[in-house]
């Protein structure tokens, strides 16, 4: 073992003078009070305060000076690292109640002023749903058609077979404009589009025509005197009635799904002969057990629309050749077809414009 070591002889190290230690301390108070932000002050605090700054080298120098000068110098360290450490902390109350209350200005918020946040809505589903009938057609080839909703009275009703002294004018409850020799209606199908149609342009012809229509109906639950209606036309060479049935089951199981067909049953329009009234398969019990059914009410079917095959007469007061072409036609209510669709239970939901009514929709397409 080795004895004491008795010729130990530190090197003095002399401490940091007082002039030096009040000079950094004041350049470190100086720079405390002119950082402008907490950002500055961070840097401010690791140059003056940091493990590399002069104080921290002075005060770690104490450790390695004779004990006897330990104290002073111990002292003198302390208050000065003392001093920089309480402005830091008085500087950093300051700058955060600063940035603090320029927040609240910057991002105040006034929250009596009234919403711009407008709920976005939906697409009504009147308008989808006849784009989405419309599309059906599209797809196979067909046209959109669109006409006027005042209507002559001559496109509405003469032009399709119906004179004036036609019963069937009754079957139509009209709602006339005056003067009433203007002879203007608010048309009451969209068959005078159809007629439009024959009368600008030569067969082949194949337009669906959606719109609005007008008669003088209650307004309750299953009527309405503004309702919409879906007609379609297509002129040809050797058109039968084989491609209007063909036609007619597309397009329901299009709209209603797979295995929806439909069925004629005999009826009159004038404009159309033969002409049938449409069935749609009941799309709630497909009619199996459909004495249960409470859409069908036991029939298996749903009445959707009429049609039938364009009277020659038609086509002649339109100007297509008669004996070269034939037609179908055919009109339902879009009203109608959505309620089914989407099983509404009233038809007035669809016109009174109840926000809560359309979004539930969504962007249904
Ligand atoms: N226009 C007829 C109606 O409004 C419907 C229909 C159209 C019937 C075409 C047959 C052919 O009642």
């Amino acid at each position: 073992m080795s004895g004491p070591n008795t010729d130990y002889d530190p090197v003095e190290v002399a401490a940091v003078s007082p002039a030096e230690l009040e000079a950094a301390r004041d350049a470190a108070l100086a720079a405390i009070a002119a950082a402008a932000d907490l950002e500055q002050l961070k840097a401010v605090r690791t140059e003056h305060a940091g493990d590399r700054s002069a104080l921290a080298l002075a005060n770690r120098e104490i450790g390695a000076l004779p004990p006897q000068a330990r104290k002073e110098a111990g002292q003198r360290v302390g208050q000065a690292r003392g001093a920089v450490s309480k402005a830091l902390t008085a500087r950093q109350e300051v700058l955060e109640a600063e940035h603090e209350a320029r927040i609240l200005v910057e991002e105040a918020v006034d929250v009596t002023l009234p919403t711009d946040a407008e709920p976005v809505g939906a697409r009504h589903p009147l308008t989808t749903g006849a784009e989405l009938i419309a599309d059906i057609f599209v797809a196979m080839g067909w046209e959109v058609a669109e006409g006027p909703v005042i209507e002559a009275e001559w496109l509405n009703f003469d032009a399709l077979n119906l004179g004036p002294d036609h019963p069937a004018r009754t079957m139509q409850d009209t709602f006339w404009t005056e003067p009433a020799d203007h002879h203007v209606v608010l048309r009451t199908h969209t068959s005078p589009v159809q007629a439009r149609t024959m009368l600008t342009r030569t067969p082949p012809i194949y337009v669906v025509c959606p719109g609005r229509v007008f008669r003088t109906d209650e307004y309750d639950a299953t009527h309405s005197p503004m309702f919409h209606q879906v007609e379609g036309l297509a002129i040809d060479e050797g058109i039968s009635m084989a491609h209007l049935k063909g036609t007619l089951d597309h397009f329901a199981s299009q709209m209603f799904g797979e295995g929806i067909t439909t069925r004629f049953r005999p009826s009159y329009f004038p404009f159309t002969e033969p002409s049938a009234e449409v069935d749609l398969v009941c799309f709630v019990c497909r009619g199996v057990d459909s004495d249960q059914c409470r859409t069908c009410r036991g029939e298996g079917w749903i009445e959707w629309g009429g049609c039938g095959i364009v009277n020659p007469r038609v086509l002649q007061a339109c100007g297509v050749d008669s004996e070269r072409y034939s037609g179908f036609a055919f009109g339902m209510g879009i009203d109608r077809t959505l309620m089914f669709r989407h099983g509404l239970e009233d038809l007035r939901t669809l016109f009174e414009g109840d926000v809560r009514f359309t979004t539930a929709f969504g962007s249904e397409l």
